[in-house]
C-alpha cells in the first residue's frame, strides 16, 4: 500500500464505551454505500489528524465480513503510548469525517483447515470476533479460548458466548482460571489449524508449546503487530531524496518520512509485513529494532531497518530513501 492510495472517506457513525479501557468505533461511507469486502483477520489503517501531525494506526476489523455496510474496530486506551489510542478515545466523535484504508489481511483463516482453534489474549480478541462470524456463516468448525484479566475487562466475551455458545471458553486471571494449553493441543483432530492473537508473551508461549507438541509451523498462525514506541528524537538523512528529517519523540520513522512528503510503501505499520523494509547506507549509533520481520542476523548487521516500528539512537543515520 502507498500512503495516499486506497483511501476511503468515512464517517464515524457510533462510538461506544465497551469497558474502562476499550471503545468501539463504527465507520460508514458518507452516502451509506457498501464498503469493500474483507475476510476475518483483516485490518484497516485509520488516519488521525492531530494538531498538524498525521498518525496512521492499524486496527483489526471486528465487524462481520458478511455485512460490509459498516466497519467496526475496537481501540484499547494506552496511556503511555504515542497518543494514537488517546486521540481515538478523546477526540473521535459520532458524525466526524475520517479517512481509513482499504482492508488488508495478514492474519487470514486457512480455509483448508478441518478445524480452527483460536487463542486470544486481551484486546487480541478483535480479529477473532470477525473470524468467528465468518466461520459461523460458512458452517466452519471452530473453538475460541480467550484469556482476560477480569469479567470487567472480558471485552466481547458475552457477545461471543451469545453468538457461539459452548465454542467460546473464557479464562479470567482474577478467578485463577488458566488455559491448559498442552492438554488442549493434545486433544485436537488431525487437520486443525491454530491461531493466536494477544500480548507478545502469549504469542511466544503458544507458538513454543505448539512446536514442542509437534504442530507443523504452517498450521500455526499469529498476529504479532508491534505498536511503534515513543523514544528520543533522532535525525536521519534520506540519501535518494536528498533531504534531512528529524523523527520526533512521539513519531515513528515511517511517519516522519511521510511528513517530509515521501510516499514509502507499507501494509501493516506494525513490523510484520516487510513492506517498509529500508536499506541503511551508513550509521553511527544504536538501532532499536522492534519488528518481527528482519532476522536476528539482519538486526545485528545494521544494514536494514523497518521504519514503521524501529528507531535509532546515535550521531548519524543515512537511509536509502
Ligand atoms: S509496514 Fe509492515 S513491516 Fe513496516
Amino acid at each position: 500500500m502507498k500512503a495516499g492510495s486506497n483511501r476511503i472517506e468515512a464517517v464515524v457513525t457510533d462510538v461506544v464505551a465497551v469497558n474502562e479501557l476499550v471503545k468501539r468505533f463504527h465507520f460508514e461511507r458518507p452516502d451509506g454505500g457498501i464498503l469493500p469486502t474483507f475476510s476475518g483477520g483483516a485490518h484497516i489503517v485509520v488516519e488521525m489528524r492531530d494538531d498538524g501531525r498525521t498518525r496512521l494506526n492499524p486496527y483489526s476489523l471486528m465487524s462481520s465480513p458478511l455485512d460490509t455496510r459498516d466497519y467496526t474496530i475496537s481501540v484499547r486506551r494506552d496511556d503511555v503510548g504515542r497518543g494514537g489510542s488517546l486521540f481515538m478515545h478523546s477526540r473521535v466523535k459520532p458524525g466526524q469525517s475520517m479517512v481509513i484504508s482499504n482492508p488488508v489481511n495478514l492474519f487470514s483463516l486457512d480455509l483448508r483447515a478441518k478445524k480452527h482453534l483460536m487463542i486470544a489474549g486481551g484486546i487480541g480478541i478483535t480479529p477473532f470476533v470477525a473470524q468467528t462470524s465468518q466461520l459461523a456463516g460458512e458452517g466452519g468448525n471452530f473453538e475460541l479460548h480467550y484469556s482476560c484479566r477480569s469479567d470487567a475487562l472480558a471485552t466481547y466475551a458475552d457477545v461471543l458466548k451469545q453468538r457461539h455458545g459452548r465454542r467460546i471458553h473464557v479464562y479470567r486471571d482474577d478467578h485463577d482460571e488458566k488455559l491448559d494449553l498442552p492438554r488442549l493441543l493434545a486433544g485436537q483432530p488431525l487437520g486443525t489449524h491454530l491461531y493466536v492473537c494477544g500480548p507478545a508473551g502469549m504469542i511466544t508461549w503458544v507458538r513454543n508449546t505448539a512446536a514442542a507438541a509437534g504442530w507443523p509451523a504452517e498450521t500455526v498462525h499469529y498476529e504479532h503487530f508491534a505498536a511503534p514506541q515513543p523514544g528520543k528524537p533522532f535525525d536521519v538523512t534520506l540519501a535518494v531524496s536528498g533531504i534531512g528529517i528529524r523523527v520526533g519523540e512521539h513519531e515513528s520513522l515511517l511517519e516522519a518520512i511521510e511528513a517530509a512528503g515521501l510516499d514509502p510503501p507499507y501494509l501493516c505499520r506494525g513490523g510484520v509485513c516487510g513492506q517498509c523494509e529500508t536499506n541503511v547506507i551508513s550509521s553511527d549509533g544504536k538501532f532499536l529494532h522492534n519488528d518481527h520481520w528482519l532476522s536476528e542476523e539482519e538486526h545485528r548487521s545494521g544494514c536494514k531497518i523497518m521504519p514503521c516500528v524501529s528507531r535509532f539512537e546515535g550521531k548519524s543515520l543515512v537511509l536509502e530513501r
